[in-house]
């Protein structure tokens, strides 16, 4: 299926599903812009996804970010809004399972930044790109690890306890709330939103600040995970299949709709975070747009 004239900005291009979904993208003949950290990992990534691709510069958009500042992520915003008439794909894939509690420079603590706010704050800050683009697509990389979680308000940056895979699931389930909260909100806007779960698979996930030991286990235990590639499917798939043209507010794995987390679709939590999220990061959805309160 080819996707030329699409313009796709993916997040966390550098390594693991994000990469292999850039080379996907880059593949169907789509205009990849591959945010990233601005660093040596990142070029070398660059080099890969066009190399792997057979597409160059034209195709292929370096745009550093930190998305764990929302000042980086306001100025990515910025340069895509200002630089490209159009965006077709907003894919947040970049995540991170922190081993340790630690705080942003915003003094957030970081898996709750960039797993939930960084989507957030993109998805607010480019929803009148997207809507002048529709029919367009949002498509966040959530996992089923949010499967077993619920929303301790009282404990959404770890304040009170830090466990490294509950607050990581239950920062995916926050992500699952939004982007159903994005859904209803863009509903007749002919922009979408939907989520997934990639399957488990071999990358650098969660083994940063690890010490040597469980390192070394982790190697060992990715050796019988899937690849990147495979993990890329379903995000390629939303991104781009006419299957789902038109669908929204929905959880996928394996390219194929998935029953998600029920609390993934409790409206009142869903409000409830929202506010957080819009007190934690200064904007909101524009209120044209909204179409229900
Ligand atoms: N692997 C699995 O089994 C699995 C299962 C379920 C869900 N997922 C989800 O899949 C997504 C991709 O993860 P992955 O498995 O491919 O892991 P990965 O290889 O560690 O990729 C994570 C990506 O996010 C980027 N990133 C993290 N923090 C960032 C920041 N502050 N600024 C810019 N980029 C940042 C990383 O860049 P740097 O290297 O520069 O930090 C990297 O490109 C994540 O959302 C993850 O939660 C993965």
């Amino acid at each position: 299926m080819s996707m030329k004239g699409k313009i796709c900005l993916v997040t966390g291009t550098s390594s693991g599903i994000g990469k292999a979904t850039a080379i996907g993208l880059a593949k169907m003949d789509a205009i990849v812009l591959a945010a990233m950290r601005d660093s040596e990992k990142s070029r070398n990534a660059l080099n890969e996804i066009k190399a792997k691709s057979g597409k160059d510069d034209s195709s292929i958009i370096f745009l550093p970010v930190d998305l764990s500042s929302q000042k980086s992520l306001r100025d990515l915003a910025k340069e895509v809004n200002q630089r490209f008439g159009r965006l077709d794909v907003l894919l947040n894939n970049a995540g991170v399972s922190e081993f340790k509690r630690s705080l942003t420079q915003d003094g957030i603590e970081t898996t709750f930044a960039v797993n939930v706010l960084a989507p957030f704050l993109l998805m607010n800050l480019l929803t009148e790109k997207l809507e002048a683009s529709a029919p367009s697509r949002i498509v966040n990389v959530s996992s089923a690890a949010a499967n077993g979680e619920s929303i301790d308000f009282d404990n959404l940056q770890g304040e009170k306890k830090f466990r490294m895979f509950g607050n990581y699931g239950q920062s995916k389930l926050a992500l699952n709330l939004i982007t159903v909260e994005f859904s209803r909100r863009l509903a007749g806007t002919g922009v979408t939103a939907n989520f997934l779960h990639p399957g488990v698979i071999r990358t650098d996930l969660g083994s940063r600040g690890m010490n040597p030991v469980l390192k070394a286990i982790g190697k060992f235990v990715r050796l019988f995970m899937a690849s990147p590639e495979t993990g890329a499917k379903t995000s390629i798939y939303l991104a781009s299949s006419p299957d789902v043209e038109g669908i929204t507010g929905k959880y996928f794995g394996k390219s194929k709709e998935q029953k998600a987390n029920p609390i993934s679709y409790d409206q009142e939590a869903a409000k409830r975070l929202w506010k957080i999220c819009e007190d934690l990061t200064g904007v909101s959805i524009p209120s044209k747009t909204v179409t229900t309160a």
